[in-house]
């Protein structure tokens, strides 16, 4: 173990596929075409090309940093880098009666040091909290700095060693170091599986903590950082392939936050559609699409959708992906449905006033962004034995003269009809076709993520999505996936009684009710679109769409739905 380096684990990602900005060329739009399930005439379509993005912005082509993650077994003391990052519990920072330290790399790291890492420490008041981080300049090591950083009492979840990976390239970033080792002060007493996910949690955090939006700025910055060794949580094939799922969740999850964070006069519902279809050309082997225009929706009986589309000069498009194994039978189905309002204007109902925050309902798409970033994940992982349909209603809520009016009723695709008391309860309306839709699909199970309401944010705070399900089972699965990928769920009862404020004098239900248990009544609206034979979860995520200090979108959802859908496979094989 503490022998010559045996490198044997080298796996390199980038944040996500550099093809992936929206439409900045011609090119790709004329691809678009291609595809027989979207009904437009190339008249039509010459039309659009001619049109230009409002306000003439397009996406850079901006390619992520390419980071190399490398699993070995070294001698801390002679690796050879830039920054050599020790991961400390406060424990770990226990010094004997000389004031030495008493963990034996810390200590064995010191001894080089001359006692500076004890001293320093000391001065600096480090005493392991997480997000605390010190770092030195040195001589008489391999590396040129060494930095502590803390993780904290004892970790017994992923979060403090995602916040590790973070702490590391913030670090790397303010030195502009290109090569890191990451190594924890004590990991002889974990088991094997809980240093595949320690693995899995720190190499997440990095390569999430590194990515910046920068497609929409005139000037990218650049990252120094090229490589990551982590040292001392083995290697060899295992940890090799959670090296790998970590880089195919986050480019899955970096992918969707480049889809939050764009414009919605650049990410228009054609646009979304676009790189849905991008999605299924990438990986042809397990995905096909069909995107359905406003006719075919009408068709399909999709009024309570189109309603909320009427207002907007960029027509709807309804989504559909669907995922297939690559070989062998699937023996699950599912359905991941996402609001996809590339911008809620409120309608009629408009949004007013300052807590509103009107300029930010760009990320009304957030569950079609954690779907589809999710079919991303999933197109470069290719699980064995599950079906995956990709559902997402995207249109615009808007005001024009042939706009849905507060009061008007609207009917849904399984015939039922809605008294529209409130054009800003939008995101339910659209949901509602998307549910039938996918129920008509025979699928077993369906999760289905919106930002839906302020109402549960109020309740949960901005990090906490609700969970809503009539079904024990489900709600144990997505929990389960939830403890391995560290987002935070918290489950919130479908009260019956409280459908009695959504009574309708005209129709058979109001699109909104009360002011009280707001989230609660909008699950209960999208539990009228589901079969009861099929087991639904709703995820109410208006709170974590969105980092307002970063002021930047999360990815929230991915990392949870991949491990979800994995596990259903895997339980099938
Ligand atoms: N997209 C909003 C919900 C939202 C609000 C998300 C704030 C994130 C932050 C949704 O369409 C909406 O407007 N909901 C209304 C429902 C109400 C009219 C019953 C709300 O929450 O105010
Ligand atoms: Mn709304
Ligand atoms: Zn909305």
């Amino acid at each position: 173990m503490e022998m010559a380096s045996i490198a044997t684990i080298f796996v390199c990602f980038r944040g996500t596929a550099s093809s992936s900005p929206f439409l900045p060329r011609l090119a790709s739009r004329l691809h678009f075409t291609a595809f027989p399930l979207r009904s437009p005439s190339r008249k039509l379509m010459s039309h659009t090309l001619a049109r230009a993005t409002l306000g003439l912005t397009h996406p850079a082509n901006v390619e992520n940093p390419k980071i190399c993650f490398a699993a070995k077994d070294v001698d801390v003391t002679e690796w050879k880098g830039d920054i050599l990052a020790v991961a400390v519990t406060e424990k770990d920072l226990a010094r004997n009666a000389n004031s030495k330290f008493e963990n034996v790399i810390l200590s064995k790291i010191d001894s080089k040091l001359g006692g500076l890492l004890a001293e320093a420490s000391s001065e600096e008041d480090f005493s392991g909290k997480v997000g605390q981080s010190t770092v030195l300049r040195i001589t008489g090591l391999g590396s040129k700095r060494v930095g502590l950083i803390g993780l904290g009492q004892s970790p017994s979840t992923p979060a403090p060693f995602k916040s590790l990976g973070e702490a590391v390239v913030a670090v790397a970033k303010s030195s502009q170091a290109s090569s890191v080792a990451i190594v924890l002060a004590s990991s002889e007493g974990l088991s094997a599986q809980s240093k595949l996910s320690t693995a899995y949690a720190i190499a997440s955090g990095a390569v999430l903590g590194i990515f910046e939006d920068n497609r929409y700025k005139s000037e990218a910055k650049k990252t120094a950082l090229r490589s990551i060794d982590i040292i001392g949580l083995g290697t060899g094939p295992e940890l090799e392939k959670k090296l790998k799922y970590a880089g195919d969740v986050s480019s899955g999850i970096i992918f969707g936050r480049e889809l939050v964070n764009s414009p919605a006069n650049v990410l228009t519902p054609g646009v979304l559609a676009e790189e849905a279809v991008k999605i299924a050309s990438t990986y042809s082997d397990v995905f096909t699409a069909k995107i359905l225009n406003a006719e075919q929706c009408q068709e399909l009986k999709m009024g309570s959708y189109l309603g909320v589309a009427a207002a907007s000069a960029n027509p709807p498009h309804f989504i559909h992906l669907c995922y297939k194994p690559p070989s062998g039978p699937a023996n699950v189905k599912l359905a991941l449905v996402g609001k996809g309002l590339t911008f809620d204007s409120g309608g009629y109902n408009i949004k007013t006033g300052p807590a509103c925050s009107i300029e930010l309902m760009k990320f009304d798409m957030g569950g079609s962004a954690a779907v589809l970033g999710t079919a991303k994940a999933l197109g470069q992982i290719k699980p064995l034995g599950v079906e995956v349909h990709f559902i997402v209603a995207a249109c615009e809520n808007m005001i024009s003269g042939t706009g849905m009016r507060p009061g008007d009723v609207v009917t849904a695709s399984n015939g039922k009809t809605i008294e529209v008391n409130n054009t800003d309860a939008e995101g339910r309306l659209t949901l509602a076709d998307a549910l039938v839709y996918a129920c008509n699909q025979g699928v077993e199970k369906i999760i289905d993520l919106a930002t839906l309401t302020g109402a549960c944010v109020v309740a949960l705070g901005p990090s906490i999505a609700g969970v809503f399900t009539p079904s024990d089972d489900l709600a144990k699965e997505v929990f389960e996936a939830s403890n391995v990928s560290g987002e935070k769920l918290w489950r919130l009862p479908l009260e019956e009684s409280y459908w009695e404020s959504m009574k309708s004098g005209v129709a058979d239900m109001l699109n909104t009710g009360g002011r009280q248990g707001g989230a609660i009544i909008a699950a209960l609206f999208l539990k009228q679109f589901v079969d009861e034979k099929v087991q639904w979860m709703h995820i109410d995520m208006a709170g974590p769409v969105w980092n307002d200090k970063k002021r930047s979108a999360t990815g929230f959802g991915i990392a949870t739905l991949v491990e979800w859908v994995l596990k259903n496979g895997s339980k099938a094989n």
